[in-house]
This record gives structure tokens, C-alpha cells and sequence, in this order.
């Protein structure tokens, strides 16, 4: 991962292998920033020249390089495209920071300015996006090519902002490579000791649940789930409890290591790339990771239940009943719906704490992917400020959602003749069912939300932020909306 260093010295001045700048989309061309313009002026308007030459338009996520020729201290000029002037954001900048972060990854030496006039937000967003344009998932391979090199980015922009650039993006990645890792390392044991691995460096009590404990404990639902599988499941707890604590919130997340759809098999097509259904857990882990860093006002308290859906002479049937943790019995209708099981148990035990409002996010359902497709997160809530919390910490992190309703029509969808509830809806409206299936297992008076992120948990192809692969979506907004939940 580059180094990021502050400077407050003049970029041009500086001796580096890139220099990078933003523009902005003009209607008669790129129109350079403020560092941009005066570049230009030193290289008597030649940089604007070959921008022209080039045809650059300055649109979000595009850049420019080009050589100075000895011209300046920098070896190359990078022109980071911002999108229009008026529409640039904190996210804009993140975007641009990342795409040109990945063209420079050859660059040991870089000089980076493109968040002036965005104050903290802008130098955070800068960090952020080129720490998560550098990401990149370390191969398992009998070779050890991957070559060392460090990159040092120089940037404007007070410490602290800096820092929570870093912290950010470093959340991000931690969950990325979790859920890049493949399911048969990443075991539900696995995932727990790395969970362990994160409370100690990043200062949080941890209490691991193990399979004895949950059977003790009437934990039915995450033990249904388990029982097809050879590994045995965990529900891991993380706990942060800074000293003055404003507040108190609970954040779960589903930790689903391979999702083979048990007994309901998925097709080899669906199957593929099931191990990213832990993503809401290692969002969560990932959040926990830097709260202390941070030094969050609020304290958060993390529940995260791991478990495989597989195929076993133990596996649950379809047309079991399940008695959850707190007691509500399921019909499980169809074993490919083995995300709400375990939350359900899990949302059950949080809400036998005080807590001000609660949190799941989860890769909980293929109709979330087809209604809001890949970049977009479903949220719901049963409060309206804390859908509205939540929606604007997505639009400050760059994570988009959108609201989806609880809506109480579909509640019959769940009806059963033998137990309190289906597991399973019908497909009409099943990310819907799916979260009113959820809801149901929260305590009385509890403010909560759910974040499907079946879409957005995972890319399918290079973004300007990171690679293919686990997105690490949510992590960010959740530390936003904790972390303002603190102000
Ligand atoms: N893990 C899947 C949801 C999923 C689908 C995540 C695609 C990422 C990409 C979940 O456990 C699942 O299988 N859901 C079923 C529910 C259905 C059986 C009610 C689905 O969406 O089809
Ligand atoms: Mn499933
Ligand atoms: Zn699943």
C-alpha cells in the first residue's frame, strides 16, 4: 500500500515521478485547477496544449499523463478528470484519486493535489481514493513475484483529515480481503480468529460464541444453517466502549463464508462466487477495525454469526422448523434462504441490550441485485431518521442506496401452517419478504435498519475504486454514520 505523507510545500517544486492535478469538465475544454493553472504557466500553456491535443475532456474517472521533458521537477503530469465543476464532491474527488491512483501503481514517487477548495472532506476523500484505487488482493501462488515497492503520495491537507483518509480506506481493504479470501481458508472458524486478530489490534473486547455455546445457548438458526457443513459455525462478538460514550449502537453483519444454497443447491452458474457471502460481516469487521483510531464518540457493539450453507447427511430439510434464539419458530422453506435464519437468531440476542438503533447489512438476496443492480445497496428501516441517516452516510462515502419499503402487504407472503413463519416469500417482492422476515426478530422500540448489499458487495469488474472482486460496500458507510452519530 503507497505511504501517504503530508506536505505543505509547493508541488511544483517538488521533485517526484508524477504530479497529479484535477480539471474539470469545461464546455469549451478541460478547464485545469487552481495547482493545474499555474503548471501551465511555468510550461507556457504546453500542458493545456497537449490536453487539447489529446482531446481530454476532463469527465470523472478519466486522466491524462504527460511527460515534462525535464521541464519541471516532476517526471510526469497526471490530469485527474473531476467532472463538471459545479457537481464536484468530496466523491468525485475519491473516484478520480482512485482511477488515477491504478494508472500510477509503476510510480514510486507521487505528488497528488486535487482536493483544493474541499477542505477536510476533499484531502480525506483524496486518501481514500488513492489508498483504494492501490488495492489489490495478494495472489496465492507458488510464485513470489509480486514486486516490492513503495509509494510515497505527498498531499495537502490538514492531519487529521489525512488520517481519517487513511483509516477509511484501510477498513475497506481489511474487509476487501477478507472477502476475496477463498472459502476454504476463510472457514467460519477462520473468519472468527481473524475477527480475533482485528479486536487486538484495533482495541475491542471479543467474545466468540463456538458450536457447544450456540447449542447451549437455543441458537436454531445459525445451527440449522451449520449442520450441513463440516465446519462448525461462530457468532462473534465485538465490542467498543470508549470512556464517555455519547451513545450506544449495534451493528451485525451476515457472515456467510460459502453459500452452496444447502438442500435448495444453488445451479453451478449461481454458485459461482458465493464465498463474498460474508461481505456484510467483514464490512463490520472492518469498520470495528479503525473506530478506536478514530476515536469514535459512540460505542458500538458488533455481532457477526459465521456459518457455511452446505450439503450433509445432517443438512437441514426443507419443511424443518426452526426454534430461534429468543424462541419464534420457522418453516424453512427453501435452504438457499439461510441469510435471515442466522440474523434472525442474531438480531434476537441484540435486542436484549439497550442499544439506540441497530444496523444489519447483509448479501441477503438475488432480487436486491436484479431491482437495484450492482452498485446500489437496498435500505431499509422501520425510522425514517435513521433511514435518512444512513442515506446520507452512503452519499458522503461514496456507497450508494436507495430506500426500499417494509411493506406490510408482503407480511402474509410469510405466513405457514406449521410454525410462526416461512423462511422464504414468494420470488415477487423477496428482497422485501426478506427484510420483513428480519424485522420481525427485533426488540420492541429498537430504531433498524438493513442494508442488502447482494449488488454492490461485489464487482464483477475493475472499478475506479479497487479491482474485480469484494467491494468492501457498507464498511465506509457505516463508519460515517457512526461517526456522526457521535457529533
Ligand atoms: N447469498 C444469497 C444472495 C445473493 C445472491 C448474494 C446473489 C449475492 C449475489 C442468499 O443467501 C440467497 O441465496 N437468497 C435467495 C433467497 C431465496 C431462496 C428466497 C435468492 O436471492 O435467490
Ligand atoms: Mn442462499
Ligand atoms: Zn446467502
Amino acid at each position: 500500500m503507497p505511504q501517504i505523507i503530508t506536505s505543505e510545500e509547493d508541488p511544483l517544486e517538488l521533485s517526484c515521478d508524477a504530479l497529479v492535478v484535477g480539471a474539470f469538465e469545461g464546455s469549451d475544454g478541460p478547464q485545469l485547477s487552481t495547482v493545474g493553472v499555474a503548471l501551465d504557466e511555468r510550461l507556457g500553456g504546453a500542458l493545456s496544449e497537449a490536453l487539447l491535443a489529446e482531446g481530454f475532456k476532463a469527465k470523472r474517472g478519466t486522466s491524462s499523463l504527460i511527460a515534462t521533458l525535464g521541464r519541471v521537477p516532476a517526471g510526469t503530469i497526471a490530469v485527474a478528470g473531476l467532472g463538471a465543476k459545479d457537481a464536484v464532491d468530496p466523491s468525485s474527488v475519491r473516484r478520480a484519486a482512485g482511477a488515477v491512483a491504478k494508472r500510477l501503481s509503476e510510480r514510486t514517487e507521487v505528488v497528488a493535489v486535487l482536493d483544493e477548495g474541499y477542505g477536510d472532506a476533499g484531502s480525506a476523500a483524496q486518501v481514500e481514493g488513492y489508498l483504494l484505487g492501490s488495492y489489490r488482493y495478494e495472489k496465492i501462488s507458488s510464485r513470489d513475484d509480486t514486486p516490492e515497492r513503495t509509494t510515497r503520495v505527498l498531499v495537502h491537507g490538514s492531519a487529521a483529515s489525512v488520517e481519517r483518509g487513511i483509516a477509511y480506506a484501510e477498513a475497506t481493504n481489511r474487509a476487501r480481503d477478507l472477502v476475496n479470501d477463498p472459502p476454504d481458508r476463510l472457514t467460519p472458524k477462520a473468519f472468527a480468529a481473524r475477527a480475533k486478530n482485528v479486536a487486538d489490534i484495533g482495541g475491542l473486547a471479543c467474545k466468540i460464541l463456538d458450536e457447544v455455546e450456540l447449542a447451549n445457548g437455543g441458537f436454531g438458526g445459525i445451527l440449522a444453517v451449520a449442520a450441513g457443513s463440516a465446519e462448525p459455525p461462530r457468532l462473534v462478538e465485538l465490542n467498543y466502549d470508549p470512556p464517555g460514550a455519547t451513545g450506544r449502537v449495534t451493528i451485525i453483519g451476515k457472515g456467510v463464508t460459502y453459500d452452496s444454497g444447502g438442500l435448495s443447491i444453488k445451479s453451478a452458474a449461481g454458485m459461482q462466487n458465493m464465498k463474498t457471502d460474508m461481505g456484510g460481516g467483514a464490512a463490520v469487521i472492518g469498520a470495528m477495525s479503525v473506530l478506536a483510531k478514530l476515536g469514535t464518540l459512540v460505542a458500538v457493539r458488533a455481532l457477526i454469526p459465521m456459518t457455511e450453507n452446505m450439503i450433509g447427511p445432517a443438512a437441514m430439510r426443507v419443511d424443518d422448523v426452526i426454534v430461534h434464539y429468543g424462541g419464534r419458530t420457522t418453516e424453512m422453506n427453501n435452504a438457499d434462504a439461510e441469510g435471515r435464519l442466522i440474523l434472525a437468531d442474531t438480531i434476537a440476542l441484540a435486542s436484549e441490550e439497550p442499544s439506540d438503533a441497530m444496523v444489519d447489512i447483509a448479501t441477503l438476496t438475488g432480487h436486491m441485485v436484479v431491482g437495484l443492480g450492482d452498485k446500489i445497496g437496498g435500505l431499509f428501516a422501520n425510522d425514517s431518521d435513521l433511514m435518512d441517516e444512513l442515506k446520507a452516510a452512503g452519499d458522503l462515502a461514496g456507497e450508494d442506496l436507495w430506500p426500499m419499503p417494509l411493506y406490510e402487504g408482503y407480511e402474509k407472503h410469510l405466513d405457514s401452517q406449521v410454525a410462526d413463519q416461512k423462511s422464504a416469500g414468494k420470488r415477487e417482492g423477496g428482497g422485501i419478504s426478506a427484510a420483513l422476515f428480519i424485522q420481525r426478530f427485533v426488540g420492541t422500540g429498537i430504531p433498524w435498519a438493513h442494508l442488502d448489499i447482494a449488488g454492490p458487495g461485489r464487482a464483477d469488474a475493475p472499478h475506479d475504486l479497487g479491482p474485480k472482486g469484494g467491494t468492501g460496500f457498507g464498511t465506509r458507510t457505516l463508519l460515517e454514520w457512526i461517526e456522526a452519530r457521535g457529533r
